[in-house]
Parts: C-alpha cells; structure tokens; sequence
C-alpha cells in the first residue's frame, strides 16, 4: 500500500468517500452507518425515499448524500456516480451492494426477466464500477471496489439461475478487474454471502429455513452484521494485500 493515508481508516472526519448502492434498506444500509460511524462521507442510491433515508440525511447532513437511481436504468448509475463526485469531490470506495432476487424456474421464466435480472445484477454494478474507477483513477491515490455476490454463483439452486449467472458473472469481472486496476491502486475483491436475514430473504419459509440452517455448519442463518464485518476487513489495511479474491461469507453451507 502506497499511499499516504491508511485505506479505510478516518484520516480525518469526512475525508474519504464511499459510493454503496442499496443504501435503504438490508445490507446496504449497515453498511452506510457502519461507513458513516467510520468517518467516511457516503453517497447512496435505491429507487424509493425510506424513514432512514430521510433521518440520515438531517443526521449527517455534510456526509451524506441520497439520489434516486434503478438498477435497471445502467445510465442513472453513471448519472449518480457523477452526481457524488459533484457533491463530494472524489470517490475512495464503491460497494456495490444493490441486488434484485426473483425466484422462478428458468424454462418458465419470461426473456424479458432473465435480461432485466442480468441487467440488475450485473450490467449496473458493472457500470458504477466503470464509473467509479475512473473517478478513483482521476484522484491518484487509488481505491477499493467490493462486489457482492452471492453462495448462489458458487453452487446450482434450483429457481435462481438467472440471478445465480449474474453473480458468477460478477465474480469473474472482480477478478479480471483487479488485474487491470491493480497497477492504479485499486482493489477489486467479491464478498459471497450465504443466507441472512433481509427484505430479500423475508419471503423464505421456515422449513426452507430450517433445511438452510441443518446444512450449514454453524447451524444457523448468516446476520447482515456478519457481511458488513467482512467488506470492512476487506477496505481495511489489514487486507492491503488481498485483490482479485471472493470471500465468501456463510456458515460453512458451500465447504
Ligand atoms: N439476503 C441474503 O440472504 C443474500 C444472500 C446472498 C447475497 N445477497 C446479496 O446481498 C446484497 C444485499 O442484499 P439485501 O438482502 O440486503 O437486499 P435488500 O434487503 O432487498 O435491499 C436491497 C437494496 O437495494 C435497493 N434496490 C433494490 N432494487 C433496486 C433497483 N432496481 N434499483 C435501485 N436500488 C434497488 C433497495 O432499495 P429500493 O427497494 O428502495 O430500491 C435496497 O436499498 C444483494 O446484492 C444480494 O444479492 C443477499
């Protein structure tokens, strides 16, 4: 690690700035507050204004920043990117957090879907990335990239092909990425998260749940809390070292 100031780490309140998409809600939301908490400034989006939103803002309001932004509209993640380096005046971090899960079986499953589920899972991510890397590359000290993916790109599920070839396709992107960003300081890792708890997962019925936890070594469902640990180890110096990688994140279910 060559630059001056520690990846990461608060080199003075509100200096550095973190782009996380999905900021409302689940995991994306932990992740601003624990980002905010750190001394990073955040830029956010989702589609809809929520509660947290809304009190983030008139809590932090020269760190933060909200927009309205779809995942399936690849040009609003360019148009947000630059909208945090209007507001901010760099980007340090981008987590892409965002991620759209429907269930179906593939033979049954409408073209349109599988292409807007491709587009939200990964065309977007791939366009912050663009975005934001470029940004990182203008500052000159550098960056981090965290994607993430899913238990669902590392093993077959019946019902999750669309989005589980989505998130394989991210982990590939990670690690040709961090090949190419690597020589302008960037870090592009994927952390992989087994089953937690979420609006994503609320639908989950308890004998699906049951069946997760009797498979999973450590005979439970993952907390978001657990993921959030894993990206901040990741922007950490403590991992100064790591690029190209996937973490993944869940009990033991895919070893
Ligand atoms: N939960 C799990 O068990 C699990 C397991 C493995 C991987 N993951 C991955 O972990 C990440 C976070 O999942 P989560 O469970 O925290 O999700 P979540 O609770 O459903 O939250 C998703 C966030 O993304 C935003 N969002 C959803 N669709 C969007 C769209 N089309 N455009 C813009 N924003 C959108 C939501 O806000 P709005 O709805 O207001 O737009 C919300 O802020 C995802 O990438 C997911 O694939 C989750």
């Amino acid at each position: 690690m060559t630059a001056s100031v520690p990846e990461g780490a608060p080199a003075g309140r509100h200096d550095k700035v973190a782009v996380v998409s999905g900021g409302s809600r689940g995991l994306g939301r932990l992740l601003v507050e624990r980002l905010l908490a750190d001394g990073w400034r955040v830029g956010t989006f989702s589609r809809g204004v929520n509660e947290f939103i809304t009190k983030t803002a008139e809590s932090h309001p020269e760190a933060f920043f909200w927009e309205a932004a779809n995942l399936g509209d690849p040009d609003t993640m360019t148009g947000f990117t630059r909208a945090v380096q209007n507001r901010f005046g760099r980007t340090d971090l981008l987590v892409n957090s965002a991620g759209v899960l429907h269930q179906e079986l593939f033979l049954t499953t409408r073209p349109d879907r599988i292409r807007s589920l491709v587009t939200d899972n990964l065309i977007s991510p791939m366009t912050l990335a663009h975005a934001c890397a470029r940004a990182m590359s203008r500052g000159g000290v550098g960056g981090q990239i965290v994607n993430v993916s899913s238990i669902n790109a590392i093993r077959g599920y019946r019902g999750v092909s669309a989005y589980a070839g989505a998130k394989a396709g991210l982990d590939g992107f990670t690690r040709s990425l961090a090949r190419e960003l690597g020589p302008l300081n960037i870090r592009v890792n994927s952390i992989v998260p087994g089953f937690f708890d979420s609006d994503m997962t609320s639908e989950v019925t308890s004998t699906n749940r049951d069946r997760i936890k009797r498979r999973t070594p450590l005979g439970r469902l993952g907390d978001a809390a657990e993921v959030v640990d894993a990206v901040v180890f990741l922007i950490s110096p403590q991992a100064s070292f790591i690029t190209g990688q996937s973490l993944v994140i869940d009990g033991g279910i895919t070893c």
